[in-house]
């Protein structure tokens, strides 16, 4: 019998009818399932919800400082005052965590990023601060150099090289500050070799070992994180990129072994980032490793959403909605976005 044209290639989508010839059009019609909202609802793989999102916040110092950041249109910098009220208002949105990022006064930067393991800097206040107001709260915290250094790097340097082994004991210091000040979850974002381990190794000796980590796996050397060194001030004193220890946008199987030595070395969760461009990531890391697996929708992703939907070339709230889904689809069970509130009171509204 020659072959009907139409045969799907793959085997698992061939069904039969029951002449034995294959079903397909006019007794197929994929539409059917698509006809009414109430029929779509019921068909729908993926779902998002609050429970997936995790809420970025931008800390200044400072007393009821509210400061806009030009490339983020709708994210502020908050003094620590204004954090606890924001945490909260996620937290009643059904948003299960935040993430904390901080915007270090210009002198308080130095070349060795010592702030990053003041026990008074920023961030810690911060914690602390949401800490006694919403403490079901998670809270999720970058440990990495660049918002404490003078010249923007994730590590120490000597010259133009980012240290690494150097760098490591540094982390591991900051990531104990953090949980010293009540974080219970510690996301290295540095892409140092051995970090997971380091920071694994110093919280079980100081007592730590119910404090998680949340490892920024695979994270790639991207032009979409400009809004955010606006956001922190490191990129107008960023000297040259970051090539030589974040990921190379061009590899995927690097993904996988960066992602295979994180769970070796201890890491509980697993993120991915950017995300919208690195959603074959998500989806093979969550695929191969079965583990709780993140990505960060990142700042660059936000500004062109933004600025698309300010021209009124996009529709706002349905891209949004449509971004933050496919990383649903992906296989991501989570979120980091900066949408997280008003994508959480949109789905609060059953709208969509
Ligand atoms: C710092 C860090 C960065 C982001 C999160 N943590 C920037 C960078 O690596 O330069 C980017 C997040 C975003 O763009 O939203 N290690």
């Amino acid at each position: 019998m020659p072959k009907p044209n139409n045969t799907l290639s793959s085997e698992k989508f061939t069904a039969f009818t029951d002449s034995g010839t294959e079903a397909r059009f006019p007794i197929v019609r994929m539409r059917r399932n698509r006809s009414s909202g109430s029929v779509r609802r019921l068909v729908a793989e993926n779902h998002l919800t609050p429970n997936d999102l995790i809420l970025p916040i931008f800390v200044i110092n400072g007393k009821n400082r509210c400061e806009p950041i030009a490339s983020m249109p709708g994210i502020d910098r908050l003094s620590i005052d204004l954090v606890p009220q924001c945490a909260e208002a996620a937290f009643k949105l059904g948003i299960p965590a935040v993430a904390l990022f901080p915007c270090t006064d210009q002198e308080l930067k130095t070349a060795d990023g010592r702030e990053a393991f003041n026990p008074n800097n920023l961030i810690c206040r911060a914690i602390r601060s949401i800490k006694k107001t919403t403490p079901e709260l998670v809270i999720i915290c970058d440990v990495a150099l660049d918002p404490y250094t003078t010249h923007g790097q994730d590590g120490l340097i000597d010259g133009e090289v980012v240290l690494n082994d150097e760098t490591l004991e540094v982390l591991a210091k900051q990531a104990i500050t953090q949980a010293d000040a009540g974080c219970d979850t510690i996301a290295p974002s540095d892409m140092m070799d051995g970090r997971v381990c380091a920071i694994r190794k110093a919280l079980d000796t100081d007592g730590f070992k119910q404090v998680r980590i949340m490892s920024y796996s695979a994270k790639y050397a991207s032009a979409f994180y400009g809004p955010f060194r606006d956001a922190i001030g490191s990129q107008i004193i960023l000297r040259g990129d970051k090539k030589t220890y974040q990921m190379d946008p061009a590899n995927s199987d690097e993904a996988l072994r960066e992602a295979a030595l994180d769970i070796a070395e201890g890491a509980d969760m697993l993120l991915v980032k950017p995300g919208m461009p690195y959603l074959d990531i998500v989806h093979q890391i969550k695929n191969t490793f079965h583990m709780p697996t993140f990505v960060y929708q990142v700042s660059g992703e936000y500004a062109m959403l933004k600025a698309a939907a300010q021209n009124g070339w996009i529709d706002h709230d349905t891209a949004m909605l449509e971004a933050l889904l496919s990383f649903k689809r992906a296989g991501a069970d989570g979120v980091i976005s900066y949408y997280a509130l008003e994508a959480a009171a949109l789905l609060d509204q059953n709208l969509f």
